[in-house]
């Protein structure tokens, strides 16, 4: 019988990780897992993503996991030579997801983003060239230019004005992301976005960048610092307090599900294009204010959230932020949402009271990252 061909995920036990296992182990990819819960090491308990990994362990036959860090070079090195060219495609989430917490480690936060991604790049390049390698970057490569946007205060969020070229689809791929401030985490990741898309155009491989919205679904494992509709719908179901940083609570926020965006990246590796670069988020048809995600929540529990509002913003944070996803879905027109903000709301109350995941134990929510600074070096084997 014929070997399957490899789909290799990093950070397969996260939110975009373990969807993307999943649903390529559905496709009957043997799924190569590479994660080694430094979720947990960056937000704590609560955010450990050791349970999906040992769901994924359990549930599907044609999953294998490797807690490497994609830092260790040569254990990524070793990983890439065993499979060799019967890897087909590689879908690249370990990350420091969060700009909070980069400014406390900047050393792990570049190292995690940038110089993992480049040690898979070039793994690539080397053992399987002609794989597909899918990036997950964000829209805090632009850094806080969208901030510049011409904005109004509406009752509960802000908007851009309505005159505007991005009022009616959102922000495209053609703003600048130079000469902004990004976050340290917004460096680190432009960095790692910059080096994919030189695989794609300098050596010709097929890469591609999407540059995130709000990522979200059931499956995260919400913590303060990063997964901001996963921690708010945890708090409205245990009535632990929730604080609101700046901007009023109106910063808007576009949503897109983790499915939906698993399957972009699937139509991009049935047909994919090098160096290529898509903004992915919710867009027009899914986003909401911190306000209206707080409305929605205190309307499926009926009760009042526990809320305080800082008037400090978070640095850099953005005040508006919708994507334009009209560049991928003129490249990939078989593509298409299958949810919208209320349909994850629905999904992420529905599934929260029967969950794989731990019960929730919130610590009390702090200013800053709450983690000590992980400036020991990379082990492989952490678990
Ligand atoms: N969630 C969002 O709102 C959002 C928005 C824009 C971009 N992104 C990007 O999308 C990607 C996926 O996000 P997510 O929400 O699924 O993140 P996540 O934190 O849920 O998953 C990332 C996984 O990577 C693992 N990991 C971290 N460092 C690692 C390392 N050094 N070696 C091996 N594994 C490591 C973590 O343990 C975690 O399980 C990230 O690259 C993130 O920067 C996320």
């Amino acid at each position: 019988m014929a070997e399957l061909n490899i789909a290799l995920v990093t950070g397969s036990a996260g939110l975009i990780g373990a969807e993307a296992v999943r649903c390529l182990s559905r496709k009957g990819f043997r799924v190569v897992g590479i994660d080694n819960d430094m979720r947990r090491r960056f937000f704590g308990d609560d955010a450990s993503t050791d349970p999906v990994r040992r769901d994924l362990q359990a549930t599907l036959a044609n999953y294998e996991h490797h807690a490497i860090d994609v830092r260790d070079q040569i254990a990524i090195e070793n990983l890439f030579e065993r499979h060799g060219s019967d890897i087909e495609l590689i879908i690249h989430t370990a990350a420091q997801p969060s700009h909070d917490w980069a400014a406390s480690a900047p050393h792990v936060d570049f190292t995690v983003n940038a110089t993992g991604t480049l040690n898979l790049l070039e793994a690539t390049r080397k053992h399987c060239p002609k794989a597909s390698f899918v990036f997950t970057s964000t829209n805090k490569v632009y850094g806080d230019t969208p901030n510049r946007l011409p904005l109004v205060e509406l009752e509960s969020r802000w908007e851009i004005e309505d005159n505007h070229p991005f009022f009616e689809h959102g922000i495209d791929e053609s703003m600048s992301v130079d000469q902004t401030k990004h976050s340290l985490f917004g460096v680190s990741k432009l960095a790692a976005d910059s080096m994919v898309q030189e695989y794609g155009r300098y050596f010709g491989m097929n890469t591609v960048c999407f540059r995130g919205g709000c990522l979200t679904g059931p499956g995260h494992c919400g913590a303060q610092l990063h997964g901001f509709l996963s921690y708010l719908v945890k708090c409205a179901i245990t009535g632990h307090p929730y604080t609101v940083y700046g901007y009023k609570g109106k910063q808007v926020r576009d949503n897109i599900h983790a499915n939906d965006l698993v399957n972009m990246f699937w139509h991009y590796h049935l047909n994919p294009r090098p160096g290529e670069v898509y903004n992915a988020g919710g867009g027009r048809q899914s986003n909401c204010s911190v306000w209206e995600a707080i409305a929605a929540c205190e309307e499926r529990t009926g009760n009042s959230m526990d809320i305080t509002l800082s008037d400090k913003n978070r640095i850099g944070d953005h005040i508006w932020y919708v994507s334009d996803t009209r560049k991928f879905q003129a490249h990939y027109p078989k593509w298409s949402y299958h949810y919208d903000f209320r349909s994850i709301m629905d999904e992420m109350f529905a599934l929260a009271s029967n969950s794989i995941f731990p019960p929730l134990l919130i610590h009390p929510q702090q200013d800053v990252p709450s983690r000590d600074p992980i400036n020991q070096p990379w082990n492989s084997n952490i678990s």
